[in-house]
């Protein structure tokens, strides 16, 4: 049996590929500001919750107050603190994860590249619905403009295709014309890096044909550095990557109204170092919101402690011993077994293959 203690050692003294370096040197404190948006808000009904409302800002205020309450805070703001709008939208995430439900897609598929009838991995694209909620948001944006919204002045996107056309498709006729604003692809920006296909990225040659009107911040490597085919991020370490994104940002972008594109997990990382509420960031959704910044130049950050580790994480996820094969509607279903040694920190391998009858309900391996 292989203890919690000599997992963490192993985990932590390998050089991994996977792990996403922290922009060294730059430190703030992070608040969301409240009193704008019901969003951030502890009594709003996130199931509830429509950001086709006019983006949750709050009914006591138009947009054109907003943007000046926004000025005036940045305005009479002290030295090194600063203000910022966030727009982040949401890309649609992948079908077949709801096809065969969390388990099976956790456990098996996600490794995959497809099923022989849809592809999702590395990079797969929107499907027509998540093209159909990006072009909805569109239409609600330009529906916005009339009343005074404040547009980007900055936009940052992550690298996978289903981001780079959501972007497109939401402000490309707006904002994505010479002169305007060139987004900037972030790897910060990504999904959870590590184990599930759809998540690992394509070469910097072709998201710069892909994406003619996008820019690449400093370093963006040509191939896929950060993806480990074993190894997936913690929430901790999404939390201080998204920590890092708004670090990154914060300091070299001058900006107030920023738009981010990127995905729900990394999201939720992000939201958290930001000091938001926790938010469901359900697929399509752009969710606003306004941050300060107190800059720390004398700031020696704490020593993250275990589960607050940037970079790999000790296991890609965990999968129930058994999957439910009633769930998998093929005539060959897949179990996994779970290699845990109790303390719930387990890699999974995909070890046994089961073969079954299309009316066997059978979990057994
Ligand atoms: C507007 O309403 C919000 C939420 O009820 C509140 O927090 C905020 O203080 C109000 N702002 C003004 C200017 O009245
Ligand atoms: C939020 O709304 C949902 C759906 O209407 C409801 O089921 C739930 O009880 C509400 N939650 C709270 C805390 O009011
Ligand atoms: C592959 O997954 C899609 C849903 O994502 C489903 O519609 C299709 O039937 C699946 N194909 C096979 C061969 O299971
Ligand atoms: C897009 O908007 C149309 C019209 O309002 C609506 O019927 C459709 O369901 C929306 N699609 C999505 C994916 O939200």
């Amino acid at each position: 049996m292989v203890s919690l203690s000599n997992l963490l050692f192993l985990a932590l003294s390998a050089t991994s590929v996977g792990a996403y370096k922290a922009a060294a040197g730059h430190y703030g404190d992070y608040s969301v500001v409240p009193g704008f948006f019901k969003q951030d808000d502890l009594s709003t009904n996130a199931t509830t919750f429509d950001h086709h409302d006019n983006l949750g800002l709050n009914e006591n205020l138009t947009w054109p107050e907003f943007k000046q309450q926004v000025d005036d805070l940045n305005a009479n703001a002290p030295e090194g603190t600063t203000y910022k709008v966030i727009y982040y939208a949401v890309c649609f995430h992948n079908v077949a994860t709801l096809y065969y439900g969390k388990n099976a897609w956790k456990c098996y598929w996600c490794q995959m590249n497809g099923n022989g009838t849809i592809f999702w991995g590395p990079d797969g694209y929107l499907t027509e619905k998540g093209e159909d909620f990006a072009r909805n948001n569109s239409k609600l944006i330009k529906s916005l403009i009339v009343d005074g919204f404040p547009l980007p002045q900055s936009m940052y996107v992550s690298p996978l295709s289903r981001c780079g056309d959501t972007l497109v498709l939401t402000w490309g006729d707006l904002l994505l014309k010479p002169g305007y604003i060139r987004p900037v692809v972030k790897e910060g920006l990504r999904e959870v890096m590590g184990v599930e296909t759809p998540d690992l990225r394509r070469s910097k040659t072709y998201l710069k044909e892909r994406y003619p009107y996008f820019d690449f911040e400093h370093g963006f490597a040509e191939e896929d550095q950060l993806f480990s085919p074993t190894e997936g991020e913690t929430p901790g370490g999404l939390y201080w990557r998204g920590r890092s994104v708004l670090d990154d940002i914060f300091t070299s972008d001058e900006n107030t109204f920023i738009s981010l594109t990127g995905h729900s997990d990394n999201g939720a990382g992000l939201l958290k170092a930001a000091g938001h509420r926790e938010f469901p960031l359900n697929t399509g959704a752009i969710i606003p919101f306004v941050v300060k910044r107190v800059s720390r130049i004398d700031f020696n950050p704490v020593q993250p402690d275990i589960d607050v580790t940037v970079g790999p994480s000790l296991t890609s996820t965990t999968c129930a011993a058994t999957l439910s094969i009633s769930t998998l509607d093929s005539s060959v279903a897949y179990a996994t077994q779970e290699v845990s040694d109790g303390d719930q920190i387990s890699v999974f391998t995909v070890t046994t293959v089961v073969t079954v009858t299309p009316t066997s309900t059978s979990t057994s391996a």
